[in-house]
């Protein structure tokens, strides 16, 4: 069996699916593995490493396309890629279906077995396969650097000579994977940090970090059973923005993270809340991606309001293209670890890990989580 890794084309992507470390393991399961030439170069991987791993470099992408069984990419490949991979091959990347529903049609008509990293249930005995939280942990962790970066001001407090500057005040909003990181960078920063989130479940865990929690009072459950967020009432939409509205005032950075599985982030911070704040304060939205928790949020850019800067980047964990890579890789590996048996994968779908991962499989849709969620 021969597995494939091929440089990504996503603008402004430079992770790499396999690191060197992934290519010994997978040799070790019986598996050839090869890498388009220069793959890794965008994450510090080169191509000597892959080969003193034992990986065959590649220089034609077409080629690792056409004759690998398998295929292994941080992003969905493009329809194209898809079209030019053997029928009958597996792959494994990020694949969003719920929000690429004619992408999973092609992968069914493609005759290709798409498994999605996002899909993988978040149940401990899959924690290792978790690349949704390995790359939100690094979202966190750039997202107080970003926020830190950005300010004009200490985070710590500095007693100098020339007088004592107070620490910054941090407010995170939303304290999932990403947004506990963010605590704990800033905290080690130095800053006072405050966090709040719709899961009254996360309080504790704020606190064991150092954080203040926020409490807003509401009247309503605001988890679902599987411990995602679920979007609230109006009536306790505006109870909470009332309750933020006075925490991102008194704010130097504010850094919002909140994301509901499957529905546009929602709206936390208000341009009255960004012009209630001090000029030159920061708020880092690093859920962008998903439009925003901010108002004033411009995806893909720091942009500037009443004297705000609002920081907005897209894909963070490529930022930090050489450990998000290796972690990629590790999960990747776990999950093959799971997958591969005597050199070649196999599809137990009493397993509920390889069954809510695996979204198509000879061109049906498999994955119990996919079904259910599918519109
Ligand atoms: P996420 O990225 O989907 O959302 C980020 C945070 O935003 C969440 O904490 C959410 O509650 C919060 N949020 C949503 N709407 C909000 C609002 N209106 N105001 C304030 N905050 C809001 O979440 P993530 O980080 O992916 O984690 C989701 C869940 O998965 C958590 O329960 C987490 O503990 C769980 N999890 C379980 C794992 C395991 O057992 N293997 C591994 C990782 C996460």
């Amino acid at each position: 069996m021969i597995a494939g890794i091929c440089k990504e084309l996503q603008e402004n992507e430079k992770r790499v699916a396999l690191t060197p470390e992934g290519v010994e393991k997978l040799i070790s399961l019986g598996i050839n593995v090869q890498i388009e030439q220069g793959a890794g170069l965008a994450s510090s991987y080169t191509d000597e490493n892959y080969t003193t791993s034992g990986a065959s470099i590649v220089a034609s992408r077409d080629q690792i396309l056409s004759s690998s069984d398998l295929l292994i990419a941080v992003n969905a490949p493009d329809n194209e890629t898809i079209k030019k991979m053997k029928s009958g091959s597996v792959l494994i990347s990020f694949i969003w279906p719920l929000q690429n529903g004619d992408y999973i049609e092609l992968l069914k008509s493609q005759n290709i077995t798409g498994m999605a990293m996002d899909t993988i249930p978040r149940i401990s005995r899959a924690q290792s396969m978790d690349a949704l939280s390995s790359m939100s942990n690094i979202a966190g962790y750039k997202a107080a650097l970003m926020g830190a970066n950005q300010l004009d001001r200490y985070l710590p407090m500095m007693m100098t000579a020339a007088g004592t500057i107070p620490p910054a005040k941090v407010l995170v909003l939303g304290a999932g994977v990403a947004g506990l990181q963010a605590i704990a960078t800033a905290k080690r920063l130095g800053a006072v940090v405050e966090a709040f989130d719709v899961r009254p479940i996360v309080k504790e865990q704020v606190e064991s970090l150092g954080a203040k929690f926020v409490e807003v009072p509401l009247e309503e459950e605001a988890e679902t059973t599987g411990g995602y967020a679920k979007e609230l009432s109006d009536r306790n939409k505006d109870k909470q923005r009332e309750v933020i509205h006075e925490h991102v005032k008194k704010s130097d950075i504010v850094i919002t993270t909140a994301l509901i599985p499957g529905r546009p982030a929602p709206l936390l911070v208000t341009r009255a809340m960004v012009e209630d704040m001090s000029p030159g304060s920061v708020v880092v939205d690093i859920a962008a991606e998903q439009g925003g928790n901010c108002e004033v949020t411009k995806p893909g850019e720091t942009s500037f309001h009443d004297g705000v800067a609002i920081v907005a980047p897209l894909n963070i964990p490529s930022t930090l293209a050489f450990h998000a890579s290796k972690l990629y890789s590790k999960n990747i590996m776990s999950l093959l670890s799971l997958l591969i048996e005597e050199g070649k994968p196999n599809f137990n779908f009493e397993d509920e890990i390889i069954a809510n991962a695996t979204v198509t499989h000879k061109g049906d849709v498999i994955s119990p989580f996919v079904k259910e969620n599918m519109k």
